[in-house]
C-alpha cells in the first residue's frame, strides 16, 4: 500500500487494508457487536427458513469478518439454530480482504487445539478478497450475512475532499470543516452502486431462497455515526497541519473512504434498476435503530476521562488508521506521526469532552434470493 495522487492504493476494489490487527480490532470493537446483537432476531429468523432440503453441505458464509471476534460469535448463534433442523454437514465462511489479519481469527476457530463450534459436522474456513467481488462458486451459498462493513467503499469517488475528512461532513454543533454537496453525492451515488454489486455478487452465490443479512453504521433523521468521532479525528490532524508535519495538500487529499447511508439509501439497489440489482432479491424486513455506547455508559457510570477517552480513541482508531496511515507520505516518521495524531485525539477529547458526542445508528435488511 503506497500514498498517490489519487490517496492510497489498496488491493482490489477496497479503499483500505482493513482493521488494525493484532488483536486490537477484537479488543475494540464492542459497540460493533452491540449492534449486531440488536439484528441477532433478524439472522433467527433467516437461519429459521434456510432451504435445507437439497444434497451436500449447507454453506454460511460472512463478509466483513475482520480478526472474528464478532464474526465467530455470529456463526455460534446462526448454527444454534441451524444445526437441530438438519442432519447435513455445514460449512462456515469467514471473508475479508486479502490484507486483512486473519491470524486471530484462525487461532480462535480453535481455542485450545478444539474447534470452537463444537459439532463435528461444521467445518470452517477463511477467504480473502473482496465482498464486491464473487468469492464463492454459484449457488453454494445458503446464508450471507454481513457487519459493519459495506460501509466501507469499493473505490474512492472522489481525488480530494479539501473540507473534511469525512464525506458525510461534519456535525451541526461542531461544525468544523466543510463538505462540498456536488462530493456528498458523489459519496451516495458510489455507496449505492456498491450495495447494487455486493448483492449481483451475492446473488450469483445464493442458491434460490437462501438469505442474505445486510447490516452496516449508518445514519437517520436525527443523527449520524460519523458525528463527534470524525469531528475529533478531523480536529486532530489539523492540530499536526497546523504544526507543520502534515502539509495542506495532503490533508485535501485525505478522507476515510466510509459513507454513512440511511436505510432509504440502502434498501434502495434491492429495487432501482440503476444498480443492477432489482428483481434478484425479495425484502423480508428492514430496520433503523440506535444502539448504547459501550465507552459512553462506563464514561456516565464511573466519570473516569481518561478512560474514556482511551476506549473512544482505540475504537476509531481500529477502523481509520490503515487509511489515515496510508494517506501521509512515506516517511521514516510516519509511525511516529500516526501514533502523535491518535494522541492528540485523546488530548482533544480529554480537554472538551462535550465538544466530540458520539452515537452509533445501525441500519439493516433481511433479503431472500429471488427466483
Ligand atoms: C468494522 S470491521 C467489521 C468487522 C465485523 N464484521 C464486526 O462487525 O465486528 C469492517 C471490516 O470490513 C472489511 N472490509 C472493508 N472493505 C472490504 C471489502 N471491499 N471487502 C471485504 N471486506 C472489506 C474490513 O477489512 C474490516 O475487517
Amino acid at each position: 500500500m503506497s500514498a498517490s495522487e489519487d490517496g492510497p492504493t489498496f488491493s482490489t476494489h477496497s479503499t483500505t487494508s482493513g482493521m488494525v490487527g493484532g488483536g486490537f480490532y477484537n479488543a475494540n470493537s464492542s459497540p460493533q457487536w452491540n449492534a449486531i446483537e440488536a439484528v441477532l432476531p433478524m439472522l433467527d429468523k433467516a437461519t429459521n427458513s434456510l432451504p435445507v432440503d437439497c444434497p451436500g453441505p449447507v454453506c454460511l458464509a460472512d463478509f466483513g469478518c475482520s480478526e472474528g471476534r464478532n464474526s465467530i460469535a455470529v456463526m455460534q448463534r446462526a448454527l444454534t439454530s441451524l444445526l437441530p433442523h438438519t442432519d447435513r454437514p455445514v460449512q462456515t465462511i469467514h471473508s475479508d480482504l486479502p490484507t486483512n489479519d486473519f491470524s486471530k481469527l484462525f487461532l480462535n476457530l480453535q481455542p485450545g487445539g478444539k474447534p470452537v463450534f463444537e459439532s463435528d459436522r461444521v467445518y470452517s474456513a477463511a477467504v480473502g478478497g473482496s465482498m464486491y467481488d464473487q468469492l464463492l462458486p454459484d449457488r453454494s451459498v445458503h446464508l450471507a450475512t454481513t457487519f459493519n462493513a459495506i460501509g466501507f467503499l469499493s473505490r474512492r469517488p472522489v481525488k480530494t475532499l479539501p473540507g473534511y475528512i469525512f464525506p458525510n461532513g461534519p456535525s451541526k454543533e461542531r461544525a468544523n470543516g466543510f463538505v462540498a454537496e456536488e462530493d456528498r453525492k458523489a459519496f451516495a451515488a458510489q455507496a449505492k452502486q456498491d450495495v447494487g454489486t455486493f448483492l449481483q455478487k451475492r446473488a450469483r452465490e445464493l442458491i434460490p431462497g437462501g438469505k442474505l443479512l445486510v447490516q452496516v453504521f449508518g445514519a437517520n433523521e436525527t443523527a449520524s455515526t460519523c458525528n463527534g468521532l470524525y469531528d475529533l479525528l478531523n480536529d486532530a490532524v489539523l492540530a499536526h497541519v497546523d504544526l507543520g508535519e502534515i502539509s495542506r495538500e495532503t490533508y485535501e487529499r485525505y478522507y476515510q473512504p466510509v459513507y454513512m447511508r440511511t436505510l432509504d439509501e440502502l434498501v434502495a439497489p434491492v429495487t432501482d434498476e440503476t444498480y443492477g440489482a432489482n428483481g434478484l432479491f425479495d425484502i423480508d424486513q428492514t430496520k433503523s435503530y440506535e444502539i448504547a455506547v459501550p465507552f459512553n455508559e462506563r464514561f456516565q457510570s464511573d466519570g473516569d476521562l481518561d478512560r474514556y477517552a482511551r476506549d473512544y480513541v482505540n475504537f476509531f482508531r481500529a477502523f481509520t488508521e490503515a487509511v489515515l496511515s496510508g494517506a501521509l507520505p512515506e516517511t521514516p516518521d510516519r509511525g511516529k506521526l500516526v501514533e502523535r495524531i491518535y494522541d492528540t485525539a485523546v488530548d482533544l477529547l480529554k480537554a472538551h469532552p462535550d465538544r466530540y458526542p458520539f452515537r452509533y445508528i445501525a441500519i439493516a435488511m433481511l433479503l431472500t434470493r429471488a427466483g
